[in-house]
């Protein structure tokens, strides 16, 4: 690991991840959702902030996430609100490929 390296964390293969996908992860005792919008990659916590239900068993259009308990939606890039119920905004990490591998930052 060079500088700069510190805090970031493999969470999946990129072949893990399809284009327009999302999937579950675990990272540092969290669950954290990964996501391909046309080939970019975000991250967010994977539990919605409303109750309890993984955003990786929702749905992904575009870049925005809906709840598959009660269809709040999120914006993946920056993890804001855009329909209720939720009122909370999701957490995000930094996400990069290096070579075959996502790296996600945890703080
Ligand atoms: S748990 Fe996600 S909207 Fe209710």
């Amino acid at each position: 690991m060079s500088e700069g390296d510190e805090g970031w964390v493999r969470v999946a293969g990129r072949g893990d991840l399809a284009a327009g996908e999302v999937i579950g992860v675990e990272a540092g005792g969290r669950s954290i959702a990964i996501y391909d919008c046309d080939g970019e990659l975000f991250a967010t916590d994977n539990i919605c902030t409303h109750a309890y239900a993984c955003l990786s068993d929702g749905w992904l259009d575009g870049t925005m996430i809906e709840c598959p308990l009660h269809a709040a939606r999120f914006d993946v890039r920056t993890g804001q609100v855009l329909d209720p119920p939720a009122t909370e905004d999701l957490k995000t990490y930094p996400i990069r490929q290096v070579d075959a591998a996502i790296l996600i930052k945890l703080d």
